[in-house]
C-alpha cells in the first residue's frame, strides 16, 4: 500500500507533505504571516459555520457540475495561484495543472511559477487562468499580459492584496527564500530530506540547473538559487508595484481580451469599484492568511460583498478550504465558486499528480456527501437556508 492510499483527507496529505519537504519549503507552503492569526481565523470561521440537514428529500442524483467564469467546471472549484508547487515536486505546477484538467476544474498559473506559461495553457488539458503581480515598470507587466493572451489563457487574475509584501518571520528563521537560496540552514534542511533532495532538486540540477522564474520578463529573471542569472538587479518581489490605482484596472481591461478577475478583495466598496472598472469577477481573499495578519476571515466578509455585487458578477472566495463541506458553506453564503490553495498543494507535495488527483477527489467526494445531507441535488440548490443561525 502506498502512502497516498493511507490518506483519507487533506490533513493526511498535509502530514505526508510535512515529512517529505524540507522544513523551509513546508513552512512557506503551510504557514501564514506574523502571529498566524488570520490563518487560524479562516479555519475558525469555517468550523463555526454549521449546516442544517434536510431530511426525506431525494438525493439519489447529486451533481456538482457548475459554471465558473461563464464556462463549465466539474465542481465549483478552481486551483488558486501559488508560486511554489514546482519546489514541492519536480515540475509540480504542471503536475497540478494536469490533475486539474483531469478533474475538470480550472487551474491558475502564478506569475512566480517556474513552468513556461505556454506549456500550461496548451498541454495541461485544464482550463487555464493566469495570475498577475504588477511590477513597478508596468509596461513589463503588460508584456506578460499580452504573452498570456497569445498563449491562450482564458482569464487574467490580478492579485492586488500584497501591499508592501508579507512579514513571514518563519522564513527568516528557517533560511527559506524565493528565489531559493543555498545557505547553511537550507542545505542542512535539504540533507535531512533526501527523498526531496533527489526527487526534486536533484532532478532540476540534472536537467540543467535550478528552476527559474521562467515567466518573468528577461531582465527580471532570477533563479531560485539567487544565482548569477539575475538580471537588471534586485529581487523581483521588491520590483512589484506599490503605486497602483483603479485606473490600472481600466488599463488591463483595455489590454486583456478575456475574463478579468480582481483577487484579494475584502470590502464591499472595493468589490463595487472592481466591477465599475470592468472586472468580470472578484476573488474574496485574504491570501490564505499569508499577508495582513489582522484580516478578518473571508467567510465573515463574504455575505456583505455578495450583497453589494448582487447578480452583476461572480464572487469567488478562498482562504481556509480543507473539506468539501467548506465549499458548500461558501456557496451557501453566496459565493459562486472557491479557489483551493494549500489543500491541493498538500496533494501535489505528497505525491505529484497522483497526490493532486487524490486531493481533488477527496474534496469532490466530501462536497457530494455534504450536499446529500443538506438535501441539495445541484450546486445551484445550495442556499442560505442551509446555514444554521442560533
Ligand atoms: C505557498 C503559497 C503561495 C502562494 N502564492 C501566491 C501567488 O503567487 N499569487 C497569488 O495571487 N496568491 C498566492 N497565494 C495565495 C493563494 O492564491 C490563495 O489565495 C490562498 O492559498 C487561499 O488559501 P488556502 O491556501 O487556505 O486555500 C499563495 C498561497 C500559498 C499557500
Amino acid at each position: 500500500m502506498g502512502r497516498l492510499d493511507l490518506c483519507y483527507n487533506i490533513a493526511d496529505l498535509r502530514e505526508v507533505a510535512r515529512k517529505r519537504l524540507p522544513r523551509g519549503v513546508f513552512e512557506y507552503l503551510d504557514k501564514g504571516a506574523e502571529d498566524q492569526v488570520a490563518l487560524g481565523g479562516n479555519r475558525a470561521a469555517l468550523d463555526a459555520c454549521k449546516l442544517l440537514n434536510r431530511v426525506l428529500v431525494d438525493v439519489s442524483d447529486v451533481r456538482l457540475e457548475s459554471q465558473i467564469l461563464g464556462a463549465p467546471a466539474a465542481l465549483p472549484l478552481a486551483i488558486a495561484p501559488t508560486g511554489i508547487a514546482g519546489l514541492t515536486w519536480h515540475e509540480g505546477e504542471f503536475e497540478l495543472a494536469k490533475a486539474a484538467g483531469r478533474a475538470g476544474v480550472p487551474f491558475t498559473l502564478a506569475t512566480g511559477s517556474n513552468t513556461p506559461m505556454e506549456k500550461v495553457a496548451q498541454e495541461s488539458g485544464a482550463r487555464a487562468w493566469f495570475q498577475l503581480y504588477m511590477w513597478r515598470e508596468k509596461e513589463m507587466s503588460y508584456e506578460l499580459v499580452r504573452r498570456a493572451a497569445r498563449a491562450g489563457f482564458e482569464a487574467l487574475i490580478w492579485t492586488v492584496d500584497i501591499g508592501h509584501g508579507a512579514n513571514r518571520e518563519h522564513n527568516a528563521r528557517n533560511g527559506f527564500a524565493t528565489p531559493y537560496k543555498m545557505n547553511a540552514r537550507s542545505v542542512a534542511d535539504m540533507l535531512r530530506h533526501p527523498e526531496w533532495l533527489a526527487g526534486v532538486m536533484g532532478r532540476y540540477l540534472l536537467a540543467g540547473g535550478m528552476p527559474e522564474h521562467v515567466n518573468y520578463p528577461e531582465r527580471y529573471q532570477s533563479r531560485f538559487s539567487g544565482g548569477a542569472a539575475r538580471k537588471g538587479g534586485g529581487h523581483a518581489t521588491s520590483l512589484r508595484a506599490d503605486k497602483v490605482s483603479w485606473e490600472d484596472v481600466d488599463r488591463l481591461r483595455d489590454i486583456w481580451p478575456g475574463k478579468l478577475v480582481i483577487k484579494g478583495v475584502m470590502r464591499p466598496d472595493d468589490a463595487q469599484a472592481a466591477l465599475a472598472h470592468g472586472a468580470d469577477a472578484i476573488v474574496v481573499s485574504n491570501h490564505g492568511g499569508r499577508n495582513l495578519d489582522s484580516a478578518p476571515a473571508t467567510l465573515a466578509v463574504l455575505p456583505k460583498i455578495v450583497a453589494a455585487v448582487g447578480d452583476k458578477a461572480e464572487v469567488i472566495v478562498d482562504s481556509g478550504v480543507r473539506r468539501g463541506s467548506d465549499i458548500v458553506k461558501c456557496l451557501a453564503l453566496g459565493a459562486s465558486a472557491v479557489l483551493s490553495g494549500r489543500a491541493t498543494l498538500y496533494g501535489v507535495a505528497a505525491g505529484g499528480q497522483a497526490g493532486a488527483d487524490k486531493a481533488l477527489a477527496i474534496l469532490k467526494d466530501e462536497m457530494k456527501r455534504t450536499m446529500a445531507y443538506i438535501g441539495a441535488q445541484r450546486a445551484a440548490d445550495i442556499g442560505p437556508d442551509a446555514i444554521w443561525r442560533a
